[in-house]
């Protein structure tokens, strides 16, 4: 018999929902083993109900995880070294929409929220996947960004920012992390129906009618063509591509962001601000201010 070769196997951050949920499933389909970390500890049963329905919770395992703190992060990647023998990608993918609302109105503690989520979380978990693959030898890491990093009209600007950061955290840690085999890549979506783009299936109704009619591609994006980009990007047919930014976004950025991204919902000409915690299960702050 033939030694057996062992999955290969993938960390997801925030892999309980929206993307990332729909980009485990995908390298679950593919035959990954797969570690969630998910802040939102129901989601996350809801996911590994999910899997043991398909008969594959023995490659799925979800450990309540906040990827803004170390030991949280460090204990994710130990479970894929333990449980599943190494780690062959990190996907860095949890994030909230964080800080919104005019930037006068923008609470520092709602900034600092934001970035520790979208680019402290990021950080720690290169740092912790790293340190596993210099066990193993070579990997890829997968960071989700947003064409909100690419240009001025795409989100609040703390998202933005954040995600311009990831972006270039991409970069930097393909250039320092190329000589020893780890490749590393990032997807920056457009808008896609997820929960992140607001709660129930009304307001993901209204956003996908809006999507219609102001993005190049007809139909609206969905967690499951970032998941295909994510996948490809984590396997070996994109062996050569290294501190690439894939953008999945039926053409948006093609043709600007901003006017899709203003008439879905611009909170600063609503007159409200606060912060959003996503769906963590966390409460949010909206608070009225004058225009
Ligand atoms: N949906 C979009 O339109 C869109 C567009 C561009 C980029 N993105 C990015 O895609 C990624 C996934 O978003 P989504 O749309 O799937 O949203 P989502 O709300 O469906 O999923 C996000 C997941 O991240 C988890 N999470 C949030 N904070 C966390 C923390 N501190 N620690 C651990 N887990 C945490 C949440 O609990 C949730 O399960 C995010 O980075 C987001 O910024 C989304």
């Amino acid at each position: 018999m033939p030694p057996r070769v062992p999955a290969p196997t993938a960390v997801v951050t925030g892999g309980a929902s929206g993307i990332g949920l729909a980009t485990t499933t995908r390298l679950l389909d593919d035959g990954w083993s797969v570690v969630v970390g998910d802040l939102n500890a129901e989601a996350g049963a809801r996911a590994l109900d999910a899997a043991a329905d398909a008969g594959r919770a023995d490659r799925l395992a979800v450990v309540p995880c906040d990827v803004t703190e170390e030991s949280d992060v460090e204990a994710l990647v130990a479970t894929a070294v333990e449980r599943f023998g190494g780690l062959t990608c990190m996907v860095n993918n949890a994030g909230v929409p964080g800080a919104f609302g005019a930037v006068e109105e923008t609470e520092v503690d709602d900034w600092d929220y934001t970035f520790a989520v979208l680019v402290r979380g990021v950080f720690l978990g290169t740092k912790h996947a790293v340190r596993a693959f210099g066990t193993t030898g070579g990997g890829a890491i997968v960071n989700v960004a947003s064409i909100a990093g690419l240009s001025g009209g795409g989100g609040p600007v703390a998202y933005s920012a954040a995600k311009a950061a990831v972006i270039s955290i991409t970069k930097s840690t393909a250039v320092e992390l190329a000589p020893r085999r780890v490749r590393v890549n990032a997807v920056a979506p457009g808008p896609v129906l997820t929960p992140i783009l607001g709660d129930g299936e009304a307001r993901l109704a209204r956003a996908a009618e809006t999507l219609r009619t102001t993005q190049p591609w007809p139909d609206p994006g969905m967690p499951e063509d970032v998941a295909a980009a994510i996948a490809f990007l984590a396997g070996p047919d994109a062996r050569f591509i290294s501190g690439d930014t894939l953008i999945v976004d039926g053409g948006q950025t093609a043709s600007g962001p901003a006017e899709a991204m203003n008439r879905l919902a611009d909170p600063r000409a609503r007159g409200i601000a606060g912060v959003s915690r996503g769906s963590t299960g966390q409460a949010g702050e909206l608070r009225r201010v004058s225009s």
